[in-house]
């Protein structure tokens, strides 16, 4: 059972891979790179193909700007079937973005550091592994400068994002309280995910005109970062991506560490690390929800609801023993019971919890993956030992979808996975979680 899996994995990113030296996705639904998935995905490759892991890294790190920004999106082809495409985003208009690639001008979270890491753990040639760390490590650090030295304005080692789909979670319920605050004008323009994708597991138009009117404020402004601090409505400190960032300072120090030299480096990195963890603690912790919270940095208020981004600071080592009980009890509380897999992306006792729609209630892979390893770390054995297992029976259930519902039983006999199907990144993780 367990190689079958593997095997079907290996031929969905197989199938995924493409001429360019890159992933994508899912077919038809999302026709180029994304930032985030390809690093997930390079952690699946690494366990069979090694250049295909490697070449992985290397596309995406060539898209990336002079300012140190690597984009969400790498638009390697003129495909139209994916809405916005470059010629909206206009990646142009900032005076150092890329030359060679179109992009989007917005970002995902910064996964890229601690995949290097699991590259190297996961290879047998470690020689090799290292060599190519080495040649690409800079830029990965490069990226790190790039988010302390401008999504950090009130420098508290925190960075924010400045759309919903920089945060990777595009739909949550979290941002509904930001759309409240905004009323952007009804766009004209023709959707193509929902010709994919039922629309029911998708966001809604009103939704998408949020998501277009702040990429026009910051074209207005030509992707300065300093005016979209200013001016974006959306201004967000997400527990997920900050979590993720200091994942993967960790991992360059530890890479830099591997490597020797660079000491300039690896002290900024600490230098970051303890301030980031700490406000982290300070800034991100609710107490009375037992969980961490996004911040909304534009109309200074926390966001208070759970996500499955709320547990995503055990993946880096953020809580302390005792906060961590804490966060547990929540997860166990709120997302757990006999009835439903673990986890899903969005509180289900909340009165916004939809277990259908994309993230906002169903359980992701990707999350799943990294709860698992954080729990693991801590010693919530249990915990974690019921995340693998749920994550694999939900693959063998329903295939290599993109969401699944959390509901064990959702009172329709033909239920199946939601979202785009054999997607990357649900082969990759279970990959790995299968030769953990
Ligand atoms: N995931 C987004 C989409 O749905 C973009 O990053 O198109």
């Amino acid at each position: 059972m367990k190689e079958d899996i593997i095997n079907r994995a290996k031929d969905v990113l197989d199938a995924n891979f493409q001429e360019g030296g890159f992933t994508i996705p899912s077919k038809g639904l999302y026709p180029f790179q994304w930032k985030w998935d390809s690093g997930f995905i390079a952690i699946g490759l690494a366990h069979y193909n090694t250049d295909h892991a490697k070449k992985e890294i290397e596309t995406l790190l060539n898209a990336q700007w002079d300012n140190g920004f690597i984009p969400h999106i790498v638009f390697h082809t003129d495909d139209d079937s994916y809405f916005p495409g470059h010629d909206f985003h206009r990646s142009d208009l900032h005076p150092l973005s890329s030359k060679k690639y179109k992009s989007t001008g917005m970002t995902q979270p910064p996964v890229t550091g601690f995949i290097l890491q699991d590259m190297l753990n996961i290879v047998d040639d470690k020689e090799d592994m290292l060599n190519f760390i080495e040649e690409q490590i800079d830029k990965v650090y490069d990226n790190h400068v790039y988010f302390y030295e401008n999504r950090d304005p009130q420098n508290e080692g925190l960075v924010y994002i400045y759309h919903n789909w920089e945060s990777g979670t595009d739909n949550s319920p979290v941002w509904d309280d930001i759309w409240n605050t905004m009323n952007p004008p009804e766009y004209t323009f023709e959707r193509k995910d929902t010709t994919h994708v039922d629309a029911s597991q998708r966001p809604s138009k009103r939704e998408y005109d949020h998501y277009l009117y702040i990429i026009d404020i910051a074209k207005q402004n030509n992707y300065d970062d300093a005016k979209i601090a200013e001016l974006s409505p959306f201004l967000v400190q997400d527990p997920l991506f900050n979590a993720m960032l200091i994942k993967s300072n960790q991992a360059l120090i530890n890479l830099y560490g591997l490597i020797g030299g660079n000491e300039d480096k690896i002290k900024r990195l600490l230098n970051w690390q303890s301030k980031s963890i700490k406000c982290f603690n300070e800034k991100l912790f609710d107490s009375e929800l037992g969980a961490y919270v996004h911040y909304d940095l534009r109309n200074e208020r926390a966001i208070r609801h759970i996500t499955s981004s709320s547990f995503s600071p055990f993946f880096a080592n953020i809580p302390n023993a005792e906060r961590a009980k804490t966060l547990v009890q929540t997860m166990m509380d709120k997302f757990g019971g006999e009835d439903k897999y673990l986890c899903a992306s969005f509180d289900p006792t909340d009165e916004r919890f939809n277990p259908r729609k994309y993230w906002r209630g169903p359980v992701w892979i990707n999350m799943n993956w990294m709860l698992y390893i954080g729990l693991k770390n801590y010693g919530f054995t249990n915990m974690a030992s019921q995340i693998r297992k749920d994550s694999i029976e939900l693959i063998e259930r329903y295939g290599f979808f993109e969401y699944f519902d959390c509901r064990k039983d959702t009172g329709d006999e033909k239920s199946t996975g939601y979202g785009g199907d054999n997607f990357s990144w649900s082969a990759a993780l279970i990959i790995d979680l299968l030769k953990g």
